[in-house]
C-alpha cells in the first residue's frame, strides 16, 4: 500500500515548508518536491496543512467512576478522536485496590480490544502500593505502560498518601517512567464539601467553590517538591490555574524536570459555565474544575512560555440525561468528567493560532511533539519525518464549523463548546498510512487501532 501527499504545506513543530509526502505501508519513505513515486492513492493537499496526528496523552474511555461509566467506549471514543485529526491517544488503566497491576492493563487491553480504531497507550494508574507491589511497575515499564498516575485526590477512591507517591517515584528513578499527579488537596477539599452540604449548599456550582484553586496550587507545590526529593521528573495533569501554573514555573526556573498539561476546558470555560441555572450547570462538573475566567489568559501564557507544554482533553464523557443527572439534587452525586476528544485540535488552532497567541509550529508542538517526546514515542510518533509513522492530519486552515452535540461523534448528548463557531478543521486523517476519515466519512475499522509499547521517559523536556 502507498500513498502520495502532493503540494501540502508541512508543518512540524520545528519546521513550515512545502513538500510531497511518501508513504509505503505504515511509514514515510521519502519527503521532497516534485515526487512522482507510483502510488495507490494520489492526495492533493494544495492549500492546506500537513501535520502530525494529534496525540491525546489524557482520556477515560469505558471508565468505571462515580457510579456509572464514562459513555464513550474505545470505538465510539476513538472514531472521534480521528474525525478531530487525533490519532493516537494514551488512556488510564486503573490497577484495582488490593489487586496487581497487571490486572488492571490486562482490564483495559480488554477493553481496547477489537475496538480501537486508532493507536493506544496506557497509563497506569497507581491506587496501592505495598512494597512487595513496587516491582510491578518495572514489569509495566517492560510492558511498554511507561508512565504512571497518582492522585492527591479523591479520598477513598483513588488517593493515595505522600510516601507512596515518594515510593512510586523513587522506583521511577531506576526504571525509567514518568510520575503523573492529579494534584488537588483532597483531604481539605473534602472537609469543604462536607460544609457545603450540611448548609445546604447543593447546586453544581458549589462543585467547583468547593474545590479552591489554592488546593490545587498547594498540591502542585507538593508533587513538585516530593519529585525534587526523589530526583525525579514529574508531570502534571489537568493543570486549570494561575495558583498551580505559578508553582510549575518557580520551579522550571530553577532547573527542575517540571512538566504539565493544561486542557480546553480550562482555556475556555468558567465559573460562568457552571453557575448556569438550573441543573445546566453539572455539564461543566469535573475535576479540578472550572475556574474564575481570569486564569484562561494565564494558562494561553503558560502555553506561549513553554511552563505549559501539553494540551490533553481528559475526555471522561457522562450523558446529561441519566448521567450526570444522577447528582440531580447533590453536587458530590454529579459524575466528575466532561467530553472532549473530538475539539482539541479545533479548539487550540482558534485560540491559538486564529487569535494570534502562538504559531502554528507551537500548536503542533503542544498537540503532537511534545505528548510523543514525553511519553516515549518520538519520532515513531508526533512529526513528519522520513522513517516515522505516517500518522498524518491534512488541515483545512480555512474551514469554518460550529460545535455542536448535533453533529460531533462522541457518544455523549452534550458539547461542552455547543454553538462555538471556529475555524480550522482536520480534512483527511491518515493512521500508520490508511485513510481514516476523509470528507467526513469515517474509513477506518474497529479494532485497527493498535498498542503503543512506549519508550521510556528519554528525559527529552526544553
Ligand atoms: O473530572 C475528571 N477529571 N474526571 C476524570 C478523572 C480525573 O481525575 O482525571
Ligand atoms: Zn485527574
Ligand atoms: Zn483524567
Amino acid at each position: 500500500m502507498s500513498t502520495l501527499i502532493k503540494n501540502g504545506r508541512i508543518i512540524t513543530a520545528e519546521q513550515d515548508y512545502t513538500a510531497d509526502i511518501f508513504i509505503e505501508n505504515d511509514k514515510i519513505t521519502l519527503i521532497g518536491t516534485n515526487l512522482n513515486n507510483q502510488a495507490n492513492t494520489v492526495i492533493d493537499a494544495k492549500g492546506k496543512y500537513v501535520i502530525p496526528g494529534g496525540i491525546d496523552v489524557h482520556t477515560h474511555l469505558d471508565m468505571p467512576f462515580g457510579g456509572t461509566t464514562s459513555s464513550d467506549d474505545f470505538e465510539t471514543g476513538t472514531k472521534a478522536a480521528a474525525f478531530g485529526g487525533t490519532t493516537s491517544i494514551i488512556d488510564f488503566a486503573i490497577q484495582p485496590k488490593g489487586g496487581s497491576m497487571r490486572e488492571g492493563l490486562e482490564t483495559w487491553m480488554k477493553k481496547a480490544k477489537g475496538k480501537a480504531t486508532i493507536d493506544y497507550g496506557f497509563h497506569m494508574i497507581i491506587t496501592d502500593l505495598p512494597d512487595e507491589r513496587l516491582s510491578e511497575m518495572d514489569e509495566m515499564v517492560e510492558e511498554g505502560v511507561t508512565s504512571f498516575k497518582l492522585f492527591l485526590a479523591y479520598p477513598g477512591v483513588l488517593m493515595v498518601d505522600d510516601a507512596t507517591i515518594y515510593k512510586a517515584m523513587l522506583q521511577s528513578k531506576k526504571n525509567g517512567a514518568l510520575i503523573c499527579m492529579h494534584a488537588e488537596n483532597g483531604m481539605v477539599i473534602d472537609d469543604i464539601v462536607q460544609q457545603m452540604v450540611k448548609e445546604g449548599k447543593l447546586e453544581p456550582k458549589y462543585h467547583a467553590l468547593s474545590r479552591p484553586a489554592a488546593a490545587e496550587g498547594e498540591s502542585t507545590n507538593r508533587a513538585i517538591a516530593l519529585a525534587e526529593m526523589a530526583g525525579t521528573p514529574v508531570y502534571i495533569v489537568h493543570l486549570t490555574c494561575n495558583d498551580a501554573l505559578t508553582k510549575v514555573a518557580v520551579a522550571r526556573k530553577a532547573g527542575l524536570p517540571a512538566f504539565a498539561e493544561t486542557c480546553p476546558q480550562y482555556l475556555y470555560l468558567s465559573m460562568d459555565d457552571i453557575s448556569k441555572p438550573g441543573f445546566e450547570g453539572a455539564k461543566y462538573v469535573f475535576s479540578p474544575p472550572v475556574r474564575e475566567k481570569w486564569h484562561q489568559e494565564k494558562l494561553w501564557a503558560g502555553l506561549q512560555q513553554n511552563n505549559l507544554q501539553v494540551v490533553s482533553t481528559d475526555h471522561c464523557p457522562f450523558n446529561y440525561k441519566g448521567q450526570k443527572e444522577l447528582g440531580k439534587d447533590d453536587f458530590t452525586k454529579i459524575p466528575n468528567g466532561g467530553p472532549g476528544l473530538e475539539n482539541r485540535l479545533h479548539l487550540t488552532f482558534q485560540g491559538g493560532v486564529n487569535e494570534g497567541r502562538f504559531s502554528v509550529n507551537r500548536w503542533v508542538e503542544i498537540n503532537c511533539t511534545n505528548p510523543a517526546k514525553i511519553f516515549g514515542m518520538y519520532p515513531r510518533k508526533g512529526t513528519i519525518a522520513v522513517g516515522s509513522y505516517a500518522d498524518i492530519v491534512i488541515w483545512d486552515p480555512d474551514k469554518e464549523h460550529t460545535i455542536s452535540a448535533k453533529t460531533h461523534h462522541m457518544n455523549v448528548d452534550y458539547s461542552m463548546y455547543e454553538g462555538m463557531k471556529v475555524k480550522g478543521d482536520a480534512e483527511v486523517v491518515l493512521s500508520r498510512g490508511e485513510v481514516i476519515v476523509k470528507d467526513k466519512k469515517f474509513l477506518g475499522k474497529a479494532g485497527r487501532g493498535q498498542f503503543i509499547k512506549r519508550d521510556v521517559f528519554a528525559g527529552a523536556w526544553k
